[in-house]
């Protein structure tokens, strides 16, 4: 069929596929959350029902692309981590990370009414998305840690902070300045001494976010045996030592 003369337009795309035998990491994060999750009375700090629901996109994403062979999530982001041969989409980066975000998004919604008890949110939620490339297993392993321990600082500070105005009577300002300069033994203290919370007995989703894994489960077969079946698993433990990671050591292994 002969082409239109408009064809030549096709030359404008460039050519974005990602370097090959590097992790290709999709990140999605939500876009204005802090409104977000105060319109929608989001719990303080934590919300279980808002995470979730982030863990329920997140598998309809890992359920989709196979490649993907964990996702790491805190507050309002998830973390993808395609295997490193990957050939989804050719490994073109735009296509990886609009796919995964539409995707995560639409669950997002789809999903909602099932944790909260409207039909739907005040308005369209909206999350970004990217992708970013490591080239060694210890760059995978720093960027996971990066986000773990991201998640450790800041659930420390707004469990700290949220006991200060909710438990503890203070104004969001008050809270704020007395937690100015503080370091996490200072934040464990107040917890501690003012309100007996003790940091390292709150749950593990909160204090450690979600992973996903590809498991081998077994499941009970109609005729009373049983046989092994891939499941996506959640799990709130460390990633940032090697405990997992030995455990684990298919994941960084190319198959
Ligand atoms: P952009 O991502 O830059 O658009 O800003 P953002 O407002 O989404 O902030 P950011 O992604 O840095 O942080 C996420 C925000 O979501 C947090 O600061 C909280 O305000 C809110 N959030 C996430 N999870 C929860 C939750 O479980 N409970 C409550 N109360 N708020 C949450
Ligand atoms: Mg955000």
């Amino acid at each position: 069929m002969a082409k239109s003369k408009f064809e030549y337009v096709r030359l404008f795309e460039f050519d974005d596929r990602c370097l090959l035998n590097t992790w290709i990491v999709v990140r999605v994060d939500g876009k204005g959350f802090h409104k977000f999750s105060t319109e929608h009375d989001y719990e303080k700090p934590n919300d279980i029902k808002a995470l979730s629901l982030m863990t329920k996109a997140a598998t309809s994403v890992m359920e989709e692309f196979k490649d993907i062979c964990l996702a790491y999530g805190q507050s309002d982001e998830y973390s993808f981590v395609f295997r490193k041969e990957t050939q989804a989409y050719s490994r073109r980066s735009a296509k990886l990370s609009t796919n995964v975000c539409s995707l995560f998004t639409s669950a997002f919604l789809y999903y909602w009414s099932e944790y909260f008890t409207s039909s739907r949110p005040l308005y369209p939620p909206v999350f970004d998305g990217r992708t970013v490339l490591y080239p060694s297993n210890q760059n995978i392993r720093d960027y996971l840690s990066w986000r773990q321990a991201d998640c450790h600082i800041n659930n420390l500070y707004n469990t700290t902070f949220w006991a200060l105005i909710l438990k503890g009577g203070l104004t969001p300002s008050e809270a704020e300045q007395k937690l100015k300069g503080t370091l996490s033994g200072d934040k464990n203290e107040i917890l501690f001494s003012q309100f007996a919370i003790n940091y390292n007995t709150e749950p593990d989703m909160l204090r450690k976010g979600t992973v996903l894994v590809r498991r081998k489960v077994p499941v009970a077969l109609p005729n009373g045996g049983t046989r092994e079946k891939s499941q996506i698993i959640q799990e709130h433990i460390d990633i940032i030592g090697d405990e997992f990671w030995d455990k684990n050591s298919h994941l960084l292994s190319i198959s």
